[in-house]
């Protein structure tokens, strides 16, 4: 018998990305950054930024097969919510000291570019080894500070998205799935 497809909350309009191509998606990444680091002599230090990046960085840290540790990061952007400004702060520091390690930021979504341009440099003047990004989702329609994303899961258009940690007002960020949001006016 078929299933009944469940039907989405009225505010998303549409799935963009489902279950199964981030599955394979993040397989393939994974590959990617085994292959990237595979002569590394200590473990990779994978940064997750908080909050958004927590469901990638469990998917992703499950697949690699590499030595690696985990740890995360809280900062705030004031770029995101009309002021332009793309002012970041730290919140909330790695218990890692990153001296000396090679460090792998991963973040749910490039937009501005502001977050993760701040934390590469802030990075790099510690004395780390090695400071790249692993990106889920890139917007190069909004990219304003230049980076370098060395691993990157799916290029999308410039329209707000929800779900596999992503959220609207903290809403819907349990979705096993990538959705497009309907503007609120
Ligand atoms: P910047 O501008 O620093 O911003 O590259 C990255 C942060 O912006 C947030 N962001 C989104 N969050 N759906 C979200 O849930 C989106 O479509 C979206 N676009 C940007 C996110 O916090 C990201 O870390
Ligand atoms: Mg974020």
């Amino acid at each position: 018998m078929a299933e009944a497809k469940p039907s989405l909350p009225a505010d998303l309009r549409c799935v963009l990305i489902d279950e199964e191509s981030i599955r394979e998606r993040v397989l393939a990444l994974a590959a990617e950054i085994d292959e990237a680091y595979k002569d590394i002599t200590e473990p990779l230090i994978l940064v997750g930024v908080l909050k958004g990046s927590f469901i990638f960085l469990a998917d992703l840290s499950r697949r690699l097969t590499i030595p690696h540790i985990v740890d995360f990061i809280a900062i705030s952007s004031y770029g995101n919510k009309g002021d332009k400004r793309g002012e970041v702060r730290l919140l909330m520091d790695t218990r890692e000291n990153l001296a000396g390690h090679h460090v792998l930021i991963v973040e749910d979504i490039l937009d501005s570019g502001s977050t993760l341009s701040y934390l590469t440099k802030a990075f790099k003047a510690r004395g780390t080894k090695s400071v790249e990004t692993a990106v889920f989702l890139d917007k190069p329609a909004r990219h304003v500070v230049p980076v370098d994303i060395q691993f990157r899961g799916f290029e999308i258009e410039d329209v707000w998205v929800v779900g596999y940690g992503l959220d609207y007002k903290e809403r819907y960020r349990t979705l096993p799935f990538i959705a497009e949001m309907i503007p609120e006016n």
